[in-house]
């Protein structure tokens, strides 16, 4: 089997080829091929897996282009972890957002819809490509904001592209570990928008054993999201919000947090991984670049949503949510399922269907799904409450109005976009925050015609 990485010079490319190593089983990847626009970073992720691979018996062959047509002739599978605009444009995302007092978040709020509006057209692109000359492949998209992309990218490809996520993974594991249960062995009720879902259930040999959580402060307090959220916020609710809800539910404190931040996320990212990178290259740089990469890996992961436990006021990440294993698990996982029809429950984005009644069919959810080799099937899920359809149906309306934007260079449905999300509070916030973003982005340029 083939797989393509399209932002093959991803920092997150060795976690997928680590898992691919330790799979020897009929069907596996035997050929990947990294594409990305910067050589240079290609270079150095090759670097990186040659060490990986290096006394591992049958490892996967690695290519590299710069040529999207020659990722794509010939791949099973495509994986899509691009970053348009670079960690510079994260960077920039959040910073304008800020300014206007408003959240700056790769995927929630204002910078969310700036990423989306920047990196759907590239997206739609790239499954036109994917459609022309590898239409049986099974494209995975990684890119953020991960719910919105594959949508985009569902109007070109339906269901043969799949989205992924790790932060419901680890969410079902945390809240199985608390209640000393098998996480490889429980069935987890989630389901929502990519970022904006809820932990409903937790079922045991069939039962609910999430009751039991929710009426023991100490346990709910013990592990991430009960730190984040409190105890009694998770009870009031009756379930665990994925932790992106952070943003939503204490808005004020993050962007506090946020603003009183010596860097964002994404600037603390353009620096250190400018450092990783800039260490990799050329010929005169030595040492070991797998040990440069854990050392970067171990620093990025220890200070994931840093500023969120800050608002709340809680201290270090638990040494367990830091292990791998989530990411490149389910993306493998995905795989595997789909290409030995070896049948597996994973929460992915997919459309719709009938799943949930308050959204359309072909709108992009993430629940859970039944996998096999016809690819990625929702399973029956209770519907939401009345406040999360609130957030689910106004986010999707925001989404809609992303594509809209996107697909008709519309500067209108990208000040809508803006002004209807739920954590921008006014209509001329909304328009400066255009201004902002269309003068900083060179990929917005679509929308400075119109
Ligand atoms: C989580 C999210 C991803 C995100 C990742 C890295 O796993 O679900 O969507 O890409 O964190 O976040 P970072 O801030 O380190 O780029
Ligand atoms: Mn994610």
């Amino acid at each position: 089997m083939r797989l393509t990485i399209l932002g093959g010079g991803g920092f997150r490319v060795p976690l997928v080829y680590g898992a691919l190593l330790g799979d020897h089983g009929e069907g596996r990847i035997t050929r990947v091929t990294l594409y990305d626009v910067d050589r240079g970073r290609l270079g150095a992720v090759a670097r990186v897996l040659a060490e990986q691979a290096a006394g591992v018996p049958g490892a996967p062959e690695v290519v590299a282009t710069t040529d999207l047509d020659e990722a794509l002739l010939g791949a099973d599978f495509v994986f899509s972890a691009i970053r348009v605009g670079g960690l510079e444009g994260r960077a920039a995302d959040e910073r304008i957002a800020l300014a206007e007092g408003v959240l700056g978040q790769e995927t929630v709020g204002a910078g969310g819809i700036a990423y989306g509006l920047r990196t759907v057209p590239v997206a739609v692109r790239i499954a036109e490509r994917v459609a022309a000359l590898a239409p049986d492949a099974w494209v995975i998209n990684f890119t953020n904001p991960a719910g919105l992309v594959t949508e985009a990218m569902s109007r070109v490809l339906g269901d043969r592209v799949i989205g992924i996520c790790d932060s419901p993974v680890g969410l079902g594991r945390r809240v199985a570990r608390v209640l000393g249960a098998d996480p490889d062995q429980v069935w987890i009720d989630y389901v929502g928008l990519n970022h904006l879902g809820w932990l409903r259930g937790l079922r045991v040999a069939g039962r609910d054993e999430l009751p039991r959580l929710l009426a023991d402060p100490a346990a709910l307090g013990s592990f991430e999201e009960g730190r984040l959220f409190g105890p009694e916020w998770l009870a009031s609710l009756g379930a665990i919000p994925n932790e992106y809800l952070h943003y939503y539910y204490f808005n004020r404190e993050t962007v506090q947090a946020y603003r009183s931040a010596e860097r964002t996320r994404g600037a603390f990212l353009r620096d250190q991984q400018a450092g990783f990178y800039a260490g990799l290259a050329g010929p005169e740089s030595t040492g070991s670049a797998l040990d440069a990469w854990h050392r970067t890996l171990s620093e990025r992961e220890a200070t994931y949503m840093a500023a969120n436990r800050t608002a709340a006021g809680v201290g270090e990440r638990d040494s367990a949510d830091l292990e791998p294993g989530g990411y490149e698990k389910v993306a493998l996982d995905l795989m595997r399922a789909v290409a030995r029809d070896e049948r597996a429950t994973l929460i992915l984005n997919v459309r719709n269907g009938t799943t949930l009644r308050v959204l359309d069919a072909d709108a992009v959810i993430e629940v859970p799904c039944l996998v096999d080799a016809n690819g990625a099937h929702p399973m029956t899920v209770g519907q939401l409450p009345g406040h999360a359809v609130g957030l689910v149906t106004a986010v999707k309306a925001v989404e809609r109005e992303v594509l809209e934007a996107a697909s008709g260079a519309s500067r209108a449905s990208a000040v809508k976009a803006f002004a209807l999300h739920p954590l921008v509070d006014s209509v001329t916030v909304a328009r400066r925050l255009l201004d902002g973003y269309t003068a900083a982005h060179p990929g917005l340029g679509y929308l400075r015609r119109s």
